[in-house]
């Protein structure tokens, strides 16, 4: 019988398969339903130090089957409500907060209100406005020193999963200088900067202008970026694990991602349709493990690295 359980950054989880942030977590009870999914953990949406209302709508359009245009804003109650509110250590599966600010000193507050409040490592949005920018188009993950010194502030608190932009010429690079700053993982990939229009009433889609593609047509830039980040690790000699996401909806797609050196992968957009896949899709992946005569997730994990050495 195949083994899923795998620990990461110290945390023993069930599976490698997590609900990624954003979707399906916007309350309490929805985060309940998806512990009860067999997740092997969840991770919360953003969260800020103080509340964000997020953008006007439209907020988030199917823009082809399985394929997202979002911008929601990141809208949520702020650190001291979500504390209030949200479970961190109570659910029967780990819950791993995901945090959001504009500088390093913000950063640390958050990491510290909830490795206080019991939560065992943060995943860090560094999709995030750079500090220095003085236009709105850049991000923290843009610039590998900038993503550095988020790392360097939050893990004085509690170990840190650094999230990353795939919006990046050389994702390798940011991913090692997250590493060399003491990130306990890298997971990636977020959104693609997207643009969509509505011809008829010409004007962008969605409420904000842009916005980000998810769901199942950025799967290959996923799997790029991950064999990506993978190699520069290796090549840095990080042992740093990756979790890989973006456009997964079946069993296979996270064999894809574990095959190009993934630990453990996310899954957002195809879960909105029907949450009850997540539980589908776990038992597909042992079911591959089974037929393929693997009992452990290393045993394939990376596989398709050689083709590429
Ligand atoms: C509606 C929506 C909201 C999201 N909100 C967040 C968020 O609050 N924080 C974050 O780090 N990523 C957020 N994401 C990005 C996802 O966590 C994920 O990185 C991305 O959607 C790729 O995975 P997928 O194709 O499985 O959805 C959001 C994505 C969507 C579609």
């Amino acid at each position: 019988m195949a083994n899923l359980r795998i620990t990461l950054a110290g945390l023993d989880l069930d599976n490698p398969i997590m609900l990624a942030s954003g979707i399906l977590d916007s309350t309490p009870g929805i985060l309940q339903r998806m512990a009860e999914t067999g997740a092997g953990a969840l991770i919360t949406k953003s969260i800020s130090l103080k509340p964000r209302p997020g953008y006007p709508g439209p907020t988030t359009v199917e823009i082809a089957p399985g394929t997202w245009i979002n911008a929601m804003g990141l809208p949520n109650p702020g650190l001291e409500e979500f504390l209030n509110e949200f479970p961190l250590t109570t659910l029967s599966v780990p819950v791993i907060p995901n945090l959001v600010a504009d500088t390093p000193d913000e950063f640390a507050k958050l990491a510290a209100g909830v490795a206080a409040a019991g939560a065992k490592i943060a995943e860090i949005n560094l999709s995030c406005p750079h500090p220095k920018a003085a236009y709105g188009g850049s991000l923290t993950a843009q610039d590998p020193e900038a993503a550095a010194a988020v790392v360097a502030a939050t893990t004085k608190h509690l170990p840190v999963i650094a999230k990353l932009t795939p919006n990046v010429a050389d994702i390798g690079t940011v991913a090692v200088a997250c590493a060399r700053a003491g990130a306990a993982a890298i997971s990636a990939i977020n959104t693609l900067a997207a643009l969509d229009v509505d011809p008829e009433l010409e004007r962008p889609l969605l409420g904000n202008g842009f916005g980000g593609l998810s769901g199942v047509a950025i799967r290959p830039i996923g799997l790029r970026k991950v064999l990506e980040i993978v190699q520069a690790l290796n090549h840095a000699n990080f042992d740093t694990p990756v979790i890989g996401m973006g456009g997964i909806s079946s069993a296979e797609d996270v064999v894809r991602y574990l095959l190009c050196g993934a630990h453990s992968v996310q899954i957002g957009t195809s879960l909105t349709g029907d949450p009850e896949h997540m539980s589908a899709i776990t038992r597909g992946l042992a079911e591959w493990m089974d037929r393929k005569g693997y009992r452990e997730l290393a045993d394939f994990r990376g596989r398709i690295l050689e083709w590429f050495s």
